[in-house]
């Protein structure tokens, strides 16, 4: 099973959808925004704000089920400075639970004591990612975990020597085997299970903009709920900042400048040069200096950059708007932005691990729509010797790809009015996603 199919966001016929949003931005266009809000907008945000209400359940992987005694271990090894070559750096000297898992510099340093690439993430909310790393080059966290410990820059440390540092250690040998009792062994597999259970655990608390998402209206005041209005209508940020955590779990070029050409270089397309995973906007009061590249060191600064700081060229994100805003209306942003932040210092959600993912329904047909950053449908049923037609009738470049099984397809960039056809020559389950917007996943049940 993938990551990700937690139970689907609650929906909402889409013309629906778009009046609301059509509404949102009428109440907020002129230049009492606040005023206008705080009367009929309670109404219009209505239909806009169950798009952001949390999952009742934290998804995990069927394969690394989230036991008690395998999440202490990842806990504990996530602060052990053990992990390291030279034994002085651990997961939290770059990921600080104190500073929302990150480490307050624009770029830190690791084992090397030289300056890493890119700016330390914070790790709000991963259970729910498509792909990892700014860059996506990991696409499940099992894999990513095992990055750090290996990089020469971070922790410069080799898992089976680790594995076997770690085993000469009385109590690690006991926390092991009661972490997996079914394969009692220490090993690169079991540090990497345990230390992603552990990652899969940072789900972000509850703060004032969920106890409003509920339904308690005073929750936010007027000027927070222009914001959010304002967010989701004329600054355009939910173009890509969508859902609970506030990200597609996409991949966008937002026009900072620099020579990192983040997801292009991994999926070998230009058109995603630039381009960086949408990071989800929760607790961002204590992750401060932000983006991939630690450049900007408060939020003001980055609406600074959204406004008129961005480099325009060919790989710029579709889903990008040229806004002005006023300073009212840059005030209210800023004023809901606030809201998704915990007062004082944020602790992890209590974990309620989501039962297994409710299989999905598989349709019948051959013509795939990709509207709205979605696979029409998801899954589907085709028999040996069939193709897929998928047609993209979306405003974005895609980039359908097929990585996992005997088969492989690539079908390089993918522009709006063009239909690629894949071929299923033999019976499998096939996962196909879309390299720039992985979130995007297509189940194919190939029949004889
Ligand atoms: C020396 C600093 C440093 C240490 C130590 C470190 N990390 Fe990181 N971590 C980073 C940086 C920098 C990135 C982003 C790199 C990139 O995207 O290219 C990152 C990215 C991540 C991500 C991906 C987040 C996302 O949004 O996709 C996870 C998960 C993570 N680290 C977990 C860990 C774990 C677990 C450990 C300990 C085994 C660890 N890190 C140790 C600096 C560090
Ligand atoms: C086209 C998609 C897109 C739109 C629209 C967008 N963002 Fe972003 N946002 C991103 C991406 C991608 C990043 C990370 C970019 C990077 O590091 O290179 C980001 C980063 C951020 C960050 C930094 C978060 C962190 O942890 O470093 C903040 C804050 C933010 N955006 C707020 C906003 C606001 C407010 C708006 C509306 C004015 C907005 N964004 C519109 C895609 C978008």
């Amino acid at each position: 099973m993938s990551l990700g199919q937690a139970a689907p966001a609650p929906s909402l016929p889409k013309a629906f959808l778009a009046g609301m949003l059509t509404a949102a931005l009428v109440l907020t266009g002129g230049s009492q925004a606040q005023e206008q809000v705080s009367g009929a907008s309670d109404a219009a945000l209505q239909g806009v704000r169950v798009l952001y209400r949390r999952p009742d359940g934290v998804p995990f992987p069927e394969t690394n089920p989230p036991m008690p005694a395998k999440l202490a271990l990842g806990r504990r090894l996530f602060a052990d400075p053990k992990l390291s070559v030279n034994g002085k750096v651990a997961c939290t000297s770059c990921h600080d639970p104190a500073l929302g898992f990150t480490d307050g510099v624009p770029i830190g340093r690791g084992v090397a004591k030289k300056p890493l690439i890119r700016h330390v993430p914070h790790l709000w909310n991963l259970s729910w990612g498509a792909a990892y790393f700014w860059d996506g080059r990991a696409r499940t966290l099992e894999e990513q975990v095992r990055g750090p410990i290996e990089d020469p820059f971070e922790m410069g440390e080799n898992l089976p020597r680790l594995a076997s540092r770690l085993g000469r250690d009385r109590s690690y040998r006991k926390a092991f085997a009661e972490a997996f009792p079914e394969h009692p062994q220490i090993g690169p597999d079991q540090i990497a299970a345990a230390l992603a259970t552990h990652v899969r655990s940072l789900v972000s608390p509850k703060t004032r903009f969920d106890a409003w998402a509920e339904g308690n209206e005073t929750a936010l005041n007027a000027e927070e709920k222009a914001g959010f209005a304002l967010f989701n209508g004329k600054a355009g940020c939910s173009n890509c900042h969508s859902g609970w955590a506030f990200t597609d779990r996409a991949f966008h070029d937002i026009g900072l400048p620099g020579s990192d050409l983040g997801r292009g270089k991994v999926i070998g397309l230009p058109a995603a040069d630039h381009a960086f995973q949408t990071p989800s906007l929760r607790e961002l009061a204590w992750t401060a200096p932000y983006m991939h590249d630690g450049s900007l060191a408060t939020l003001d600064a980055v609406l600074d950059h959204y406004d008129h700081g961005v480099v325009r060229r060919p790989s710029l994100s579709p889903d990008l708007k040229r806004v002005t805003l006023t300073e009212p209306e840059r005030a209210a942003l800023l004023a809901f932005l606030a809201t998704l932040s915990s007062e004082n210092p944020p602790v992890p959600a209590s974990l309620v691990a989501a039962g297994p993912a409710a299989p999905l329904t598989a349709h019948e047909g051959t013509v795939i729509s990709q509207k709205d950053k979605l696979f029409q449908p998801s899954a589907v049923r085709v028999r040996a010797g069939e193709s897929l037609t998928i047609v993209n009738d979306d405003v974005r470049t895609h980039n359908v790809r097929l990585d996992t099984g005997p088969q492989k397809f690539n079908s390089g960039a993918q522009e709006p009015g063009q239909s690629v056809t894949v071929p299923f020559a033999r019976p499998g389950r096939y996962e196909l996603y879309c390299g720039i917007h992985p979130a995007m996943r297509l189940d194919v049940s190939v029949e004889r």
